[in-house]
């Protein structure tokens, strides 16, 4: 399948997730297969265009990602379509509008879910988009504002006539946040009438899942939480999908994923080819490490263990001896001790 003219090898795709799918943990499930994009987390608009934000190490990449498609939000059509040209400067295949974010300080800024409040406004900033750059500009959306108004159908519609090369749909509306369930019968619907690609998202947590959700038409699948609690989850699905049974993995190999985790992010930008890592103007000079670059990455642990311990035996165990770790070595024995010691597989 193709977004515009970038080969997507696999139908399966890592969610972004803001906090947690970052360069090193996207790597890290890529090199376990069966992934066929990765997303960003989603970065600003406003601070790619100004060079100045925090949060401009979100748009980094790397080169072992691609195909990767780098998300921003905003909602002002000539700042994203500048927004857009950085990313493409970058070196991005395909850029990314969020429109489903319900958090009120993006959704206040007429950005994220609120866009879809106003549908005209959001198709223009599509627009703006496509007409400043080369690469594919594709939308990610939910079902709609509310359940009064779950215009989605409609929007993707509008966006496809906009210019988008694909369009995402999490099957829930911002109001609903993350409760209840996504419908996936909606996100079908809209699948059977547009002509570019489209993708569903929400409530995969296993792998079988994910192959029972393409049924509904979509051309793939954006696995988000699943993949926190389990990386070879889209590894899986392709074992599904080409009539293998989904591999095992064992208790270890879900320990090794935690250590390489710890290494990737300790040791983020030493030794690295050049052109490797690709990151945001502005972001060059920044680097982590300068201070506190061990608290962050016992920060990060303690946040994908709040979901990767889910589903494991003692997972509580688990997270609560993360929690208290205070160095990145108290944090490799915890992770030797609970996955290394017991041969058992989940
Ligand atoms: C912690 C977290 C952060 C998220 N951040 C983003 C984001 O930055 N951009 C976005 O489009 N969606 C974001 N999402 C939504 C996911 O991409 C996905 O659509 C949603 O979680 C439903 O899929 P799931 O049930 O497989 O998790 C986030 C979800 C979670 C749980």
């Amino acid at each position: 399948m193709k977004i515009g003219s970038i080969e997507i090898p696999s139908p399966f795709v890592v969610a972004p997730m803001a906090g947690m799918t970052d360069t090193a943990f996207r790597r890290l499930v890529k090199r376990r297969g069966g992934c066929g994009l990765v997303v960003t987390e989603m970065v600003s608009s406003e601070g790619l265009v100004r060079g100045i934000d925090r949060t401009l190490e979100y748009a980094e990449y790397t080169e072992e990602e691609r195909p990767v498609s780098i998300q921003i939000f905003g909602g002002d059509p000539p700042k994203m379509a500048a927004a857009a040209r950085i990313v493409q400067d970058m070196g991005a295949d395909i850029v990314d509008v969020n429109m489903g974010c319900p958090v009120p300080k993006i959704a206040k800024h007429n950005a994220g879910c609120s866009l879809m409040r106003e549908p005209e406004h959001a198709a223009r900033v599509v627009e703006a988009m496509v007409e400043a750059v080369k690469i594919p500009v594709t939308v990610k959306m939910r079902a709609g504002w509310n359940d009064k108004d779950r215009n989605a159908p409609m929007l993707a519609r509008m966006v496809q006539e906009a210019g988008a090369s694909a369009v995402t749909i999490h099957g829930r509306t911002a109001e609903q946040s993350y409760t209840g369930s996504a419908d996936w019968e909606l996100v079908g619907r809209v699948a059977r009438d547009l002509r570019i690609p489209v993708f569903g998202s929400g409530d995969c947590v296993e792998p079988e899942q994910v192959i029972e959700k393409m049924k509904v038409g979509v051309n793939g699948v954006l696995v988000g939480r699943g993949v926190l609690r389990n990386p070879w989850i889209l590894a899986q699905a392709a074992d599904i999908a080409a009539g293998r049974p989904p591999r095992v993995v064992t208790l270890r190999e879900r320990g090794e994923f935690l250590l390489d985790y710890i290494d990737l992010l300790l040791e983020q930008r030493d030794n690295e080819k050049e052109g490797f890592r690709h990151v945001a103007p502005g972001a060059e000079q920044k680097s982590v490490k300068a201070s506190g670059h061990e608290r962050w990455v016992i920060n990060k642990l303690r946040a994908l263990c709040a979901w990767y311990s889910k589903g494991l035996d003692s997972g509580s165990h688990l997270r609560v001896a993360v929690n208290s770790a205070e160095s990145v070595s108290q944090l490799r024995r915890i992770v030797d001790e609970f996955f290394m010691t017991m041969p058992a597989t989940v």
